[in-house]
């Protein structure tokens, strides 16, 4: 198999090839492009989700206004909840911090690489959506759910695009993509089983997203990127919807040592998307030991653990919860989010049907 990937090599036989363009990645899979012959629209809930997603589409070009001028320095210390130096007390001031000899001018640049690195793994993480949408529209065997995922796939475009242009007009500094995200898309995207492409992106990666964007949006007080997020946000709080009403059936037919392989895979990329917010090459880029910040962060941060990275799985959990996923397998999942300290958002709003109060598209048209 020949594949042109715009390098010139062929990228479908050799898998170790030195990556010479470094600007494409190719990830192989065998999957099942499958067709189907029934076309009755025997599933409402998506059947619902698909209309909504007619009715709801927005272009970033026209709908958003782009001449506003950024000040990235304060759009830092928004996301941040103040000064950086605040939101590290402890890693500024504490006699073995790594990085206690940083000065007001250097915690005014961490906050903006923050803030950087983190836009820019959410815009690699549209781009993983993107093709995984792509994927689910071919290997997914229900009609409906072949008609919304064609939906999200635009949805996903949009998504690139506005975060793409967001760094690079408004902010002016991208980041590559982090090992750990990176390692867990190549996994979604490598996994031939239509289920866990779902399970990956509309379960784990984008309910984290939704939580983010969440959470990002109530700091932020820009208006360029506060309409951006309640604009994403609206698509996403559907395609998380997606994934559970999916899922939801299908994993009412599985086996128990079936839902234990998915368990184990929800709890592996859960793990990751946690790492991939330890923000390694920011503190790289700062000239600071980023083993060292990370070692003095796990042993001095525990009792004033970041409201951040914690409500991150706000959305996970009782998703998960809603699937089955916590309690099959004798509790597996259950075990392992209590480990790691998330279980207490088992009983949150889960995102099967949230997508409606979400729909900020739709109330600006009404309004
Ligand atoms: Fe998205
Ligand atoms: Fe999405």
């Amino acid at each position: 198999m020949t594949t042109f990937d715009g390098t010139g090599l062929d990228s479908g036989t050799d898998l170790d090839r030195t990556e010479v363009d470094a600007a494409i990645h190719a990830v192989m899979a065998e999957v099942d492009t499958t067709f189907t012959w029934d076309y009755e629209r025997s599933r409402p809930g998506l059947s619902r989700l698909y209309e909504k997603a007619k009715g709801s589409q927005w272009n970033a070009t026209t709908d958003l206004d782009w001449s506003v001028d950024v000040d990235p320095e304060r759009v830092a210390a928004d996301l941040g909840g103040g000064s950086p130096a605040g939101r590290f007390a402890h890693l500024a001031t504490h006699p073995e911090s790594p990085v206690r000899h940083f000065g007001d001018a250097e915690w005014s640049e961490v906050g903006i690489e923050l803030q950087n690195s983190i836009l820019s793994q959410f815009m690699h993480g549209e781009q993983g959506a993107l093709l995984c949408t792509a994927r689910i529209v071919e290997t997914v065997p229900w009609v409906d759910a072949k008609y919304y995922a064609s939906t999200q796939v635009m949805d996903e475009a949009r998504h690139v695009e506005v975060f793409a242009r967001y760094i690079d007009e408004k902010l002016g500094g991208q980041y590559p993509i982090n090992a750990n995200l990176k390692a867990l898309l190549d996994d979604i995207l490598a996994d031939s089983r239509w289920d866990i492409t779902y399970l990956g992106m509309q379960i784990m990666v984008e309910g984290l997203a939704l939580a983010a964007f969440g959470f990002m949006r109530q700091m932020t007080t820009e208006p360029l990127l506060q309409d951006l997020l309640r604009y994403v946000m609206s698509d996403e709080a559907r395609h998380v919807a997606f994934g559970v009403l999916s899922l939801q059936e299908l994993y009412r037919e599985l086996t128990d040592a079936e839902l234990r392989e998915r368990q184990e895979f929800a709890f592996d990329a859960a793990v990751r998307l946690q790492q991939r917010f330890r923000n390694i090459e920011v503190w790289e880029r700062m000239g600071a030991d980023p083993d060292a910040v990370v070692e003095f962060l796990d042993t001095h941060s525990h009792e004033q653990a970041d409201v951040f990275q914690t409500m991150l799985f706000s959305k996970i959990v009782p998703n998960c919860k809603k699937l089955g996923l916590l309690d099959a397998s004798g509790g597996w999942l259950r075990e392992r989010f209590t480990d790691i300290g998330v279980i207490q958002f088992e009983d949150w709003v889960d995102t099967s049907e949230e997508y409606e109060s979400l729909d900020e598209v739709a109330a600006d048209r009404a309004g």
